[in-house]
């Protein structure tokens, strides 16, 4: 169910047609920024680059069926939805490179210098600052649109694992949510313009750049065993290239886990 407090919510509506951010619907409280544009989507009424950031949400999902749990009015909880004229399934890849990019440039923005581990975790230090859902919509001439939730760790102070980390954490000092969040919709909405225009190559060598492990022996997990293996790259299908005892393998998100 859609859990929304209405009385402080409100849109703006930016002069850019057609851009991320043309409009932004700021939520106190949601039960998930991604159900929220998945309600829309369903009602015909979002159009493209339409974001909505919310205070808080009590049902914010995570990769793998796992929730993602923000205090209140301390992190940047964001989606967007984006539409494409075309985009082959076997590019869609690019979603995650372009989404990946954007938040470590909003970091180095920062001065941070932040890691992608592999598909589209944000790491600083090797500790999670930042995690992203993309949920797509496939016909039969390739990706329809996405729904795109970030879950951006601004102000938080408070987490269950040591392996995550905030932007106070890190800079030692609070920042304005609503500040990372512009940051974080300006770099979505250059960054698309690669996506426009079909450069895909641009977008994955600025990926496997900052790609966390790439070239290293690292250890992940598969089915219930520790395994060690060298990560060489990405397929053209996305999925992770390691090197492993049986050769080199390709995975997808659901096969295996990274340890930190
Ligand atoms: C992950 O690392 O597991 C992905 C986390 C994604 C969280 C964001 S917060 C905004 C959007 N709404 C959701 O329910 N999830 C995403």
């Amino acid at each position: 169910m859609l859990f929304l407090n209405l009385l402080s919510n409100f849109a703006i509506r930016n002069e850019n047609m057609n851009q991320i951010g043309q409009t932004i619907i700021a939520l106190d409280l949601v039960d998930s920024t991604n159900n929220y544009v998945a309600n829309l989507v369903k009602e015909g009424t979002i159009a493209h680059g339409t974001v909505i950031l919310a205070d808080e949400q009590t049902n914010g999902r995570g990769q793998r069926g796992t929730i993602w749990q923000t205090s209140a009015k301390k992190n940047v909880i964001l989606s967007t939805f984006v539409t494409f004229q075309q985009l082959p399934i076997e590019k869609q890849s690019a979603i995650h490179h372009w989404v990946a990019i954007s938040i470590c440039q909003v970091l180095s923005n920062y001065g941070i210098s932040a890691n992608i581990k592999w598909p589209n975790d944000i790491l600083v230090e090797n500790k999670k600052i930042a995690g992203v859902l993309i949920e797509n919509a496939i016909s039969s001439s390739g990706i329809k649109h996405a729904i795109i939730g970030i879950g951006l760790n601004v102000n938080e102070e408070e987490f269950e694992s040591d392996k995550a980390t905030s932007l106070k954490q890190i800079l030692g000092s609070e920042v304005e949510v609503r500040e990372v969040a512009n940051k974080l919709i300006h770099y979505l909405n250059s960054g698309f313009s690669s996506i426009v225009n079909c450069d895909f190559l641009t977008l994955k060598t600025d990926y496997l750049d900052k790609l966390w492990g790439l070239n290293q022996t690292v250890e992940f997990v598969r089915n219930d065993e520790v395994e060690e293996g060298i990560i060489v790259g990405t397929s053209e299908f996305g999925l992770l290239e390691v090197i492993t005892s049986n050769g080199k393998e390709e995975f997808d998100i659901k096969e295996v886990k990274f340890i930190l």
